[in-house]
């Protein structure tokens, strides 16, 4: 596939996106949605790919969508176009997902780290939702996402000033999972993908599925849901390899079976 917006390599079972508009701050337009959604359902559809990671450059992740673009649409051209609607497929995705956030990630770049199943911030990093400044609102899951992720008062607080906080801000408040030191977001991110991407993959997959479901049921409901895919995972070969391995004092073979 030839992909213009971004580049797209693999490391064993890490497959690596790079958003690549630089001249932009891999601001995301249309094409730039089309890439990314293309290049991770190939990825997802691949056995041989354990981890996903979504990165941008030193200085952004992603500015946000392209205003450019977008300015002089109209109502009818953004209703007849779901314009951003593309972006739903990653929450389809059954791959471990991870967004690598050095540098800006505002408006549409902080909703697409924050449609990754967890961000890992480099000490530059800066998140907002400054959509407010340009007279509209998040939409692409911020308003949403980003209030499951930080609570209500924090969310308002950066979706109605637009204000920009930074890499510690953002761990303090259960935005991103780790900071680390910006020479090191790379090599981390892909030691943490490697290590995801050699667990069972029918695990990780139920796993991800299983914690997403918190996000929109309530707690009975989400409990049941878990209950039955834990049983489940006795049907896979992993759960034997694993299990077997443990009790057997040997290292697991896993077949992502
Ligand atoms: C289009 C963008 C862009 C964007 C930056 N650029 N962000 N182009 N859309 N979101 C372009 C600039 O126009 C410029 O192009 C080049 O990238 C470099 O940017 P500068 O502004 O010169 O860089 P700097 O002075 O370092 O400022 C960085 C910045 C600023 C603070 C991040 O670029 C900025 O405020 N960008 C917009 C951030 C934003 O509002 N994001 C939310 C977008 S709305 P030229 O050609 O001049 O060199 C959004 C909505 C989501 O995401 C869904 C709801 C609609």
């Amino acid at each position: 596939m030839d992909y213009k917006n971004i580049l797209l390599q693999r490391s064993g079972r890490v497959g690596v996106i790079t958003l690549h508009r630089p001249e932009a701050l891999n601001a995301l337009n249309l094409g730039m949605m089309h890439d990314v959604v293309a290049a991770v359902g190939h990825l997802d559809a691949d056995t041989d790919i354990g981890a996903i990671v979504i990165t941008g450059s030193e200085r952004a992740f992603a500015a946000g969508a392209d205003i450019k673009e977008m300015a002089s649409r109209s109502y009818m051209d953004m209703y007849a176009a779901d314009w951003f609607g593309g972006w739903d497929a990653l929450t389809q995705v059954r791959t471990p997902l991870i967004a690598a956030v050095a540098g800006y990630a505002l408006g549409g770049g902080c909703e697409l780290a924050m449609m990754c199943d967890f961000i890992l911030a480099a000490d530059t990093a800066k998140f907002g939702q400054p959509e407010i400044n340009l007279g509209v609102i998040p939409g692409i899951g911020g308003s949403q996402r980003l209030t499951r992720a930080v609570g209500k008062s924090k969310a308002m607080d950066m979706i109605l000033t637009g204000r920009t906080i930074g890499a510690e801000e953002a761990e303090r408040s259960g935005l991103v999972s780790r900071v680390l030191p910006a020479a090191e977001l790379m090599s981390q991110t892909l030691e943490t993908a490697a290590a995801i991407s050699k667990l069972p993959a029918p695990a990780a997959a139920l796993a991800k599925e299983s914690v997403n479901v918190a996000f929109e049921t309530h707690l009975a409901a989400g409990i049941r849901f878990e209950r039955r895919v834990f049983h489940s995972l006795f049907a896979t070969k992993d759960q034997k390899e694993g299990m077997g391995a443990f009790i057997e004092k040997r290292p697991p073979s896993f077949l992502h079976q």
